[in-house]
């Protein structure tokens, strides 16, 4: 069925947190979100430096964790990646789990993959607003590749 009338696809922002790249664990994470069915349209390797990764968590500027979460973020390469797909931002918050792994269910990233609060493997935007925000931090337009794939079909109605 083609998928005139539906909602237009949403695109949110996702990361492999250093923790993440550095046990192997990119291919999973990748593996997981294609799965679903999401659609990846951005991704790229880089080290974070300071200054983006406090505008990136600015919302937790002054609280306790605020130090350590900078420190951690930028402590080695991360995988930066854009995915769209249908209400891409909420499903990408229940496929990572909560925020604190041992709170995560099993068969989320988190519950499946990690045990620590600060080390929780993976970020993904949590509203369409900051999404926006959030990819535009970390990508140019023309890093972002919007194209048909022809199993889309067999993914939405
Ligand atoms: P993220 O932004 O990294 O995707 O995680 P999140 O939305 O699930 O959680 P958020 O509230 O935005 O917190 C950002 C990161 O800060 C660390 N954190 N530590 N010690 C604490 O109370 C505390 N609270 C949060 C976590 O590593 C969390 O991912
Ligand atoms: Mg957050």
């Amino acid at each position: 069925m083609a998928a005139t009338g539906s909602a237009p696809a949403e695109r949110t922002l996702v990361l492999v947190k250093p923790d993440g790249v550095q046990r192997g664990l990119v291919g999973e994470i990748v593996a997981r979100l294609e799965r679903r069915g999401l659609k990846l349209v951005a991704l790229k390797l880089m080290q974070l430096p300071s200054e983006r990764a406090a505008r990136h968590y600015a919302e937790h500027q002054g609280k306790v964790f605020y130090e350590g979460l900078i420190r951690f973020i930028t402590s080695g390469p991360i995988v930066a990646m854009v995915w769209q797909g249908r209400e891409a931002v909420t499903v990408v918050r229940s496929l990572m789990g909560a925020t604190d792994p041992l709170k995560a269910a099993p068969g989320t990233v988190r519950g499946d993959l990690a045990l620590d609060l600060g080390m929780n493997v993976i970020h993904g935007s949590d509203s369409t607003a900051r999404a926006g925000a959030e990819i535009a931090l970390f990508f140019e337009d023309h890093e972002i590749h919007d194209y048909e794939r022809t199993l889309d079909r067999w993914i939405r109605e």
